[in-house]
């Protein structure tokens, strides 16, 4: 019976560890959006509408990780959204609802799909929240 008591714990931390592993970040995601390396460097696209994020105070109605606040959480939007709705919804806005317009801003013209892909990225839960880095030009090693 002792070893039989004795056994289970060690059973069950076997399984924690393959639990943790499963939901470590996978090191290299590629989509036709985005590519991501452990969580936090993107490519140069992503890496744009992530301070386009940034630039524009959008966390200040939908929170610093998307998650939420006066505005609704985008990690839910982006999982329907598609990209001519979303640039449609950021340019036009939804004025009477809260959401103001970003139409006139050229940093959004300039960025919209690489803010799309990062806001993909992050409601996938393949791009982590937080501060992010460039891959940039250099070549996958
Ligand atoms: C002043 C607060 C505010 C700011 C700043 C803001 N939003 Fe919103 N946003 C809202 C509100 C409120 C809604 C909900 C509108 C509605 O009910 O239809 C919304 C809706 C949205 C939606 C549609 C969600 C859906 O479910 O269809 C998207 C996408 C979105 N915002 C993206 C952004 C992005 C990207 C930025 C930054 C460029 C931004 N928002 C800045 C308040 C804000």
């Amino acid at each position: 019976m002792r070893t039989l008591r004795s056994a289970a714990p060690a059973g069950l931390g076997l399984l924690g560890l393959t639990i943790a592993a499963a939901q470590a970040p996978p090191a290299t995601v590629k989509t036709a959006l985005y590519e991501v390396r452990d969580g936090t460097r993107v490519d140069a696209r992503t890496f744009a509408g992530w301070r386009t994020w940034r630039a524009l105070a959008c966390d200040r109605c939908h929170g610093e990780a998307q998650q939420g606040l006066v505005g609704p959480s985008l990690l839910q939007a982006l999982k329907v959204l598609t990209p001519l709705e979303f640039q449609r919804t950021v340019s036009e806005g939804r004025q009477e609802k809260g959401m103001p317009s970003f139409g006139t801003n050229p940093r959004l013209g300039d960025n919209w799909e690489g803010l799309y892909a990062y806001l993909k990225g992050r409601a996938e839960g393949d791009i982590a929240a937080g501060p992010l880095t460039s891959l940039g030009e250099s070549p996958a090693p």
